[in-house]
């Protein structure tokens, strides 16, 4: 915030709106404005901005000239959408039966301890992790199974977890060292 220069806070943050409004007419323009493309557009949206935006979501229903109501059903109705940030790293915990058994419960606590997250948050105060528990992933034999933006990791262990959550804040911090975290898992299944 420039709080020498609050008029030129204002013109930012405005640039910045048009710039994401922008962004979802350039999505809706690709993907053709019919009805019927609201999903896709939704998945592009939400890869963009990491969740569904109220005010875009809105926008998006203005520019495919159905009600509101309609694209809240859909974002609500698919657990894919969400309506709430999250971080710059999704983690999904298997909890489902097999990886249960195979102490997925440990996993969740070493990892929460890990990010600071306090009982009920999700997303880290810093916006680099979401750590979120997921039933069946359809790989059983590999119990306990973690997700790490879109790349399974099988037969996780409490510290491989944390190891994995140290590496990805390496690799960020080297990628971007101006930023404070981030990197790709690189531990396939
Ligand atoms: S129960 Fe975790 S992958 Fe099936």
């Amino acid at each position: 915030m420039n709080t020498e220069n609050p008029t030129l806070d204002v013109l930012q943050s405005a640039q910045t709106d048009l710039n994401r409004f922008e962004c979802v007419r350039q999505i809706v323009a690709r993907q053709g404005n019919s009805p019927s493309r609201l999903i896709p557009i939704l998945r592009e949206i939400q890869s963009i901005f990491h969740y569904l935006p109220e005010d875009l979501l809105e926008f998006a229903a203005h520019l495919l000239q159905i009600p509101p109501a309609r694209v809240y059903g859909v974002a609500t109705f698919y657990t894919h959408f969400s309506l709430e940030p999250k971080g710059r790293h999704v983690i999904h915990v298997c909890d489902g039966t097999a990886c249960h058994v195979k102490r997925s419960e440990a996993l969740i606590h070493a990892m929460r301890k890990r990010l600071n997250l306090k009982p009920g948050q999700k997303t880290t105060d810093d916006m680099a992790f979401t750590l979120e528990t997921v039933s069946c992933l359809g790989a059983c034999g590999l119990a306990p199974v973690i997700v790490v933006d879109g790349t399974p990791h099988g037969m996780m262990t409490p510290e491989s977890c944390v190891e994995l959550i140290d590496r990805i804040l390496e690799e960020e911090q080297t990628e971007s060292p101006a930023q404070a975290e981030p990197a790709h898992a690189t531990d396939n299944i």
